[in-house]
């Protein structure tokens, strides 16, 4: 076990840090998408609800996790879990916490690269009189997008001026990490999240201020009724188990728990530093930025000038990007440069720190198991990153992409949260967990989460996992009493398409690789989970090496 020099500088530094993980690109770009498509007020409860009691908990329980293991010299999941219990199991299990990551950042990395070059263009003014369409045109041209794949017509990308934007923000991450969470992380959470906000609030003030934007033959061109559909709660979709689905999904990706960062992260507090007032205010923090800033921006601007109607039809995270610096042309050209500065400069900034810290786990398990120095492992790190990220770029029509995003981005924080919570409460003990948690507590946690963590936490996330592994078409409540019906009556079950089993065997697809002579869409969807069961399963042979050298390490000390 290597020790490890890295540490936090201050407290303001961690809790900015690990703000800066959560809020990002998830908080501006997937939250509005996410509520719109979920009925808007219908989609808020839910999501406080899975806030509560679900986000609140695995943050608390993940900081403790890291704490503890941090303390034992061990800064990455596999072996915090391991020192948790003697099954060796736990190791394996804790290879998503680096795995995940990864797959993440692959083509996480790649939108942040989209929101340079954005602001790059905003800057030099390249949207001015811009019409929609040309808006539009520009970021295919860009990202190399057509528009007209098909399964037999598969044209390979190579978009060069979006792949040296992402190399330049690949090297710009990978050069911020090899200098060290205090002397890089740390400094640049101190400059982004306040102009984060600061960009934030420039922008939600604009759009709150909007109102009626008087388009020709558009009576809901106006940003109040964007903000009145997004806030008015409304109880009939309490009984939709999609959209519950939706909002817990939701919160996982935009808290960053069920990944690794947050252990990661947390493994460099001191024993007896307080956990539980710095986990609420990272968390609390991202909630402020998500519901308040996050809801106010986009899609109030989007309703004011396309009405809401266009907005429901067209929500999507592309927006931003396709649709955005058109609606900012509306204010003229100084108040356009301005805000499209602020829009993408702000995602940037929200992008950087959330892939700084999902760099972090896989720097800190080759650091601590092979004592690799802090350059050497942030220079195989961007190796790795780079050779995962190139298909999500040259095939990115062809669903690669989307397909990372499902499997490392939505399944893989599930099955990890759902394990890393049975660990936490029931193996390792909730007496511990509890003692974990408190140890050094700048607030008083309250006691009922005792009771929370233990029971209604795992309840939750098992419930959670199960219904996406089976999911019937539709989803909604009515469906499931018809799927129940058709598995009692005609033994077959009418999957989901985006049910995780139906995801993985194809199931309502035919399953076709060539057709005349090209590799289908399914092809490049296989090769590229292919390419993510490799990186998992070289990380687990990386593990079990570790863990054979520590054995092995033990057994000397011993003699
Ligand atoms: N939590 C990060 C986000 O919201 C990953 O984008």
């Amino acid at each position: 076990m290597a020790q490890s020099n890295e540490g936090w500088g201050s407290r303001v530094g961690l809790i900015l840090a690990m703000a800066g993980n959560a809020v990002g690109l998830g908080n501006f770009l997937r939250f509005p998408v996410q509520a719109i498509q979920n009925g808007g007020g219908a989609f808020i409860i839910p999501y406080f609800v899975s806030f509560l009691l679900m986000g609140i908990p695995l943050l608390w329980v993940e900081w403790a996790m890291g704490r503890f293991g941090g303390v034992r010299g061990n800064h990455s999941t596999p072996f915090i879990m391991d020192s948790m219990s003697k099954k060796r199991l736990w190791k394996y299990v804790g290879v998503f916490g680096i795995f995940t990551n990864l797959g993440i950042l692959a083509y996480y990395t790649y939108i942040e690269s989209w929101t340079l070059t954005y602001t790059l263009k905003s800057l030099a003014q390249s949207f001015t009189g811009m019409s929609r369409g040309q808006v539009s045109t520009m970021f295919d041209s860009y990202a190399g997008v057509h528009g007209t794949m098909t399964d037999a017509l598969v044209a390979i990308n190579i978009p060069g001026w979006a792949i040296v934007a992402f190399l330049v923000t690949l090297i710009l991450n990978i050069y911020i990490l090899s200098k060290g969470l205090s002397g890089g992380v740390e400094k640049v959470a101190k400059i982004a999240m306040p102009l984060l906000i600061l960009f934030g609030v420039f922008l939600a003030i604009r759009a709150v201020t909007l109102g009626s934007t008087g388009m020709a033959g558009c009576s809901t061109c106006n940003s109040g009724i964007g903000l009145d559909f997004l806030w008015k709660p409304k109880l009939d979709s309490l009984a939709n188990p999609k959209v519950w689905l939706a909002a817990a999904g939701q919160i996982f990706f935009t808290l960053s728990v069920g990944m690794g960062t947050i252990h990661c992260y947390a493994a460099y507090v001191k024993k007896n530093d307080d956990i539980a007032l710095n986990a609420m205010s990272a968390g609390w923090m991202n909630e402020f930025v998500e519901i308040v800033l996050g809801a106010s921006i986009v899609i109030p601007i989007a309703v004011g000038y396309m009405g809401l109607d266009w907005v429901k039809d067209n929500a999507g995270f592309m927006m931003a990007f396709k649709t955005m610096p058109f609606l900012f042309n509306q204010w003229g050209a100084v108040l356009a440069t301005l805000s499209g500065v602020a829009w993408f400069g702000l995602l940037f900034f929200a992008g950087i720190t959330s892939s700084l810290a999902m760099g972090t786990p896989f720097i800190g398990f080759v650091e601590d198991e092979f004592g690799w120095s802090r350059i050497r492992s942030s220079v195989i790190l961007g190796v790795i990153i780079f050779v995962l990220a190139l298909p999500t770029i040259l095939f990115f029509e062809m669903g690669v992409f989307n397909e990372y995003d499902y499997w490392t981005g939505t399944v893989s924080l599930v099955v990890f949260a759902s394990a890393e919570i049975i660990l936490f409460s029931w193996v390792f003990g909730m007496d511990k967990g509890w003692k974990e948690i408190t140890r050094g507590s700048d607030i008083r946690v309250p006691n009922f989460y005792k009771f929370i963590i233990k029971w209604v936490t795992p309840v939750f996330i098992l419930t959670i996992f199960i219904t996406s592994l089976v999911k019937p078409l539709h989803g909604e409540m009515s469906d499931w009493q018809l799927a129940f019906h058709q598995l009692f009556t005609h033994g077959s079950w009418p999957w989901a398409n985006d049910s995780i089993i139906a995801q993985a065997f194809h199931l309502n697809q035919k399953w076709i690789w060539f057709k005349v002579g090209h590799p289908t869409v399914m092809f490049y969807k296989d090769m590229s989970r292919l390419l993510l069961t490799l990186t998992f399963a070289g990380l687990a042979v990386l593990v079990h090496i570790a863990a054979k050298k520590k054995r092995k390490t033990a057994k000397i000390t011993k003699l």
